[in-house]
């Protein structure tokens, strides 16, 4: 309740809230006033509401359970609003917020885990993947904080790698890895407005070519300098690409946005970025060492014949 952007809003809530609690109380008392009439032989007299023939509404005054249990919970919310956030800014006697009641408990089980994860932190990448109870934390940790993007089994999408096929944007090494996982990444492939729509295309036919597409050959040919004069500083005069910079190799068969005509145009006309968030501030260093011997893992285990 501390992100209000101005005074005026918490003002607002605040008397809003305060005048609707006074309210509920003097609306309980204006109505104990109220004498409830009673018929001459001492029977509870009826509103005069009659229906269904002879349901009449009574008109009892009211119980005194529900009184007291009335005004209790009126009592109870301006305890409540003293002790705890809920009256605009007023951030309560106890200093409670579920911001830093979240930062407690994770901090808790973080500690209570550290125990668990510091077998792990001693061994390295390889021994990690190995381990199949290791793999198995490591699985439940990229199944919450990875596979919104990478898919549940790292199989990725379209402009989300595929993490499982040994083809690396950022390099395969378990250190490459964990950079990645660390500070995040951003791959930033440019938009060409320079570049007029027969060269875009005349390029976007050279790229297929690079990886045995089928393409039209004179416009793979003049690609090829459209190529070399705008794209090998990134790509790569082998066009294999630029773990550096994240920039793909264009000669294999693997696809991050697309091999189609259409895809490749799209690509060089708008330009791509790809956003990999960094962990450093949401996993702990034990979480991150976990998931990157689970992702490093997901490629090399196969290549050792272990199991998955
Ligand atoms: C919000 C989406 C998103 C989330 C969440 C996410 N990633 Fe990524 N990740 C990406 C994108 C997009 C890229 C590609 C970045 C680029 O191309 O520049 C990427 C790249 C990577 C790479 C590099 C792949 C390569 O080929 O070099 C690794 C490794 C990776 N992610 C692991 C993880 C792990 C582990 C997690 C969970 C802690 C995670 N990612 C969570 C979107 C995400
Ligand atoms: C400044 C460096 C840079 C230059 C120059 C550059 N690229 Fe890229 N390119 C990248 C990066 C980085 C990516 C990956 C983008 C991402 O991760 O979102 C990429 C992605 C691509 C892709 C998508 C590959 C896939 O797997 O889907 C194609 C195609 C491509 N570039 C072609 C070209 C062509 C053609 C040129 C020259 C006209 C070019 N690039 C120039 C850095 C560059």
């Amino acid at each position: 309740m501390s992100d209000f952007l101005g005074a005026g809003w918490s003002t607002y809530i605040t008397l809003v809230t305060l005048v609707g609690i006074v309210w509920c109380i003097w609306l309980l008392f204006s109505q104990l006033k109220v004498k409830v009439k009673l018929k001459p032989d001492g029977e509870v007299a009826d509103t005069g509401h009659v229906w269904d023939g002879d349901l009449r509404e009574l008109n009892n005054p009211l119980p005194r359970w529900w009184m007291w249990m009335f005004l209790i919970s009126c009592i109870f919310s301006l305890v409540y609003l003293v002790l705890y956030p809920g009256l605009g800014s007023y951030p309560g006697v106890l200093g409670y917020s579920t911001d830093s009641a979240l930062m407690q408990s994770m901090t808790t089980a973080n500690d209570e885990l550290k125990p668990v994860y510091a077998k792990y932190v001693k061994m390295d990448i390889g021994q990690i993947a190995a381990d199949p109870k290791a793999r198995e934390m490591g699985q439940r940790l990229f199944l919450n904080s990875c596979a919104q993007c990478h898919g549940s089994d790292a199989g990725g999408a379209k402009g989300f790698p595929n993490l499982t096929d040994g083809d690396w944007l950022y390099g395969g090494s378990p250190e490459n890895i964990k950079t990645t996982i660390v500070n995040g990444r951003a791959g930033v492939m440019p938009p060409f407005p320079q570049l007029d729509s027969k060269q875009i295309v005349d390029v976007a036919n050279y790229v297929r070519s690079l990886s045995g597409l089928p393409a039209d050959d004179l416009k793979t040919a003049r690609g090829a300098e459209v190529f070399k004069a705008n794209c090998v500083a990134c790509h790569g005069s082998d066009s294999k690409g630029n773990i550096a910079l994240g920039a793909p190799n264009l000669a294999d068969k693997t696809w991050l946005y697309g091999s189609t005509e259409a895809a490749i145009i799209e690509t060089v006309t708008k330009g791509r970025m790809a956003m990999m968030p960094a962990q450093d501030k949401v996993l702990s260093p034990e979480k991150i060492q976990l998931l990157t011997a689970y992702v490093w893992g997901l490629s090399n285990n196969k290549q050792a014949g272990a199991t998955r």
